[in-house]
């Protein structure tokens, strides 16, 4: 019995060490983003998302539970499923990525493309 406990703590180590990575540090219930991520929020209020209302949330789930540190494309998918769909044609899994592209908070491409997509 004590020797399967061990090994269950040896499997399950790992799993522990990266859920608690993934974590938030803990925050008032009043306090908004902003307040603490200043240039984050900056460049979020110059792109398309602000005005729309896709907030942090949305992106990173809430500070408390389901925090999401690097949230990636299947996020997008509800609103962005087309641009999903091309991005799962025509790249490999390892560059499936959006950021790649775009400004992760401003969300504006990141280079020019002279005569559309
Ligand atoms: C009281 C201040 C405070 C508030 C409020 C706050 N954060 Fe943070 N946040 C921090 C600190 C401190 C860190 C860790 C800083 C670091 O590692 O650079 C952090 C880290 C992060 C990270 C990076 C985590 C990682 O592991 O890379 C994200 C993403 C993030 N916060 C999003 C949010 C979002 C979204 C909200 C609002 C829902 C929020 N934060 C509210 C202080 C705050
Ligand atoms: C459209 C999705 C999206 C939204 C909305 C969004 N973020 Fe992020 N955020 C990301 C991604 C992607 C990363 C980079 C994760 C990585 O490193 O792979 C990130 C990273 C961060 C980080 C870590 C430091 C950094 O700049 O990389 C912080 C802090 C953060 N976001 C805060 C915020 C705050 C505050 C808001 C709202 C004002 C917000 N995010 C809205 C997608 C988003
Ligand atoms: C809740 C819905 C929603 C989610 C989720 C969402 N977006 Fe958006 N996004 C919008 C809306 C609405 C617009 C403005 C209309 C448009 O350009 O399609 C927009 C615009 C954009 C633009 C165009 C910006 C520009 O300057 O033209 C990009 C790029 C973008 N989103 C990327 C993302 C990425 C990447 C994710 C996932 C990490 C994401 N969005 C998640 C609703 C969303
Ligand atoms: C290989 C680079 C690249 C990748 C990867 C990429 N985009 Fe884009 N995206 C662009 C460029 C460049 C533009 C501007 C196109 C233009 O103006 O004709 C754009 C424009 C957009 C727009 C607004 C204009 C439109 O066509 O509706 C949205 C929304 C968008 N991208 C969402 C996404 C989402 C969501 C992802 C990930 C699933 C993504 N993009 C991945 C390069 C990319």
């Amino acid at each position: 019995m004590k020797r399967l406990f061990i090994i269950f703590l040896i499997l399950a180590l790992p799993i522990m060490v990266a859920a608690k990575e993934k974590g938030h540090i803990k925050t008032q219930e009043t306090q908004e983003c902003s307040e603490c991520h200043k240039s984050q929020t900056e460049a979020w209020q110059k792109g398309k998302h602000e005005v729309m209302g896709v907030k942090c949330i949305v992106c990173h789930g809430s500070t408390e539970k389901n925090f999401i540190a690097k949230p990636d494309m299947y996020r997008c998918r509800g609103c962005h499923g087309e641009k999903v769909s091309e991005v799962e044609k025509n790249l490999p899994p390892k560059l499936r990525n959006c950021f790649l592209c775009h400004d992760r908070h401003s969300v504006t491409p990141k280079f020019h493309s002279k005569g559309g997509k």
